[in-house]
């Protein structure tokens, strides 16, 4: 007995930008880029927000809508848990996976937003996959048969479009599954989650927390303060707004590649390793290996490091660029949609991100 994928789509925006393209924008090339990441083109959101972005992947994986992989329809009713991965929603509140529980009308279903950078979607699977497993041997728990995990990007909304260090590798999508608990299947066999400190902040994003509150350190505060502070504020904003024009600002992923290369190579290995062991499952009998798609040259160095062939690896990285949460679901789906995946293969899904955070899961298609 165990929790099954049964269903898996992805959403990718129609604009597409290649590397030429991000030349005439900063001082790049597509030699560059192609030698160095992998990627040729990537997708840019201009006009879907991220809950149709979600809409569309999770319609294909209830099996609504063409282009995804389904085992059937499913029915607005059994769905039980939205899980969303994602740091860029179109709103704080409500979540993600609260807006897209009122447009497709999942009653039933629970539902809340995950950040673990682009790890999300592994670390939203975990937590569903645990959910699903509690509630099925304990009935003091809500009962969870079905959950929606869906993870949506649009590193668009968070990039500095002047930083040929970062904005040449980022892409907007969004994938997603379904996983339904089932007595006669094996569906995910193990999982791993760990985190390390990112002690030299490697990767970071700022939120845009800009509301001063009107207190001093005793709680107390004055007309004048009130007034000073709102002034502040002002020279805040237009500070942000002049840095904005200047092609610098402020609330936008900075990332130092070398350090996040390390550990994201590192990362990769050592959780794909620990999920064959916790299986009891030799590498030689995974079909599949759906990686993060942060930079082709990790996977080559995953691949060599671990003596296996890259062709275990899907890669979707050349026509996507790395879409962070959003990037293992959305691979996960092409080799779905590719026959890449058979009823019977054990597939990983690994991923490595920002915080830093680590995860994989090995399951039984
Ligand atoms: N075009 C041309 N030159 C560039 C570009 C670009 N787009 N970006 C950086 N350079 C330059 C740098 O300025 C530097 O120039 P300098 O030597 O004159 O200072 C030179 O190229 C080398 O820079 P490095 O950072 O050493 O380049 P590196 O070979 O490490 O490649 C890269 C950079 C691709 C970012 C790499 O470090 C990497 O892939 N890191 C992994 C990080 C990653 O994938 N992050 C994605 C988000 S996080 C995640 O998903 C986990």
């Amino acid at each position: 007995m165990g929790c099954a994928v049964i269903g898996c789509g992805n959403a990718i925006p129609d604009l597409e930008i290649d590397n030429d393209q991000m030349s005439l924008l900063v001082d790049t090339s597509d030699e560059w880029i192609s030698s160095r990441t992998g990627i040729k083109t990537r997708h840019v959101a201009l006009n879907e927000s991220s809950l149709d972005l979600s809409e569309e992947a999770a319609r294909k994986a209830l099996g609504w809508d063409d282009g995804g992989y389904s085992e059937r329809s499913i029915d607005p009713e059994e769905i039980d848990l939205i899980i969303t991965a994602t740091l860029t929603g179109d709103v704080l509140v409500p979540s993600n996976a609260a807006l897209l529980r009122r447009k497709l009308g999942l009653k039933n279903a629970i539902c809340f937003d995950l950040n673990a950078a682009c790890s999300g979607f592994v670390y939203a699977l975990n937590v569903a996959e645990s959910m699903i497993a509690a509630s099925a041997t304990a009935s003091n728990r809500s009962p969870i048969r079905r959950a929606l995990v869906v993870a949506v990007e649009r590193p668009s909304r968070i990039t500095n479009w002047a930083d040929r260090n970062t904005c040449v590798l980022l892409g907007d999508g969004a994938g997603a599954v379904v996983l339904e608990y089932d007595e006669n299947r094996a569906g995910i066999l193990s999982t791993f989650l760990a985190n390390e400190d990112d002690i030299h902040n490697a990767l970071t994003c700022p939120t845009p927390l800009d509301v001063v509150p009107p207190f001093d350190a005793d709680g107390v505060n004055t007309a004048q303060d009130i007034i000073d502070e709102s002034h502040a504020a002002i020279d805040e904003m237009v500070e942000i707004e002049e840095s904005l024009a200047e092609g610098n600002p402020r609330n936008v992923l900075r990332m130092n590649g070398q350090r996040v290369f390390k550990f994201s190579a590192r990362a990769m290995k050592q959780a794909i390793t620990e999920v064959c062991e916790r299986a009891h499952v030799s590498l030689d009998d995974i079909a599949l290996i759906v990686p993060h798609q942060a930079n082709e040259r990790i996977i080559d160095f995953g691949a060599r490091h671990m003596g296996i062939s890259k062709d275990l690896f899907k890669l979707s990285i050349e026509h996507r660029g790395n879409t962070s949460a959003a990037s293992v679901p959305m691979a996960l789906a092409d080799a779905y949609n590719e026959g890449q995946i058979k009823k019977g293969d054990k597939v990983i899904v690994v991923a490595f991100g920002g915080g830093f955070t680590i995860g994989a899961a090995l399951y039984e298609a």
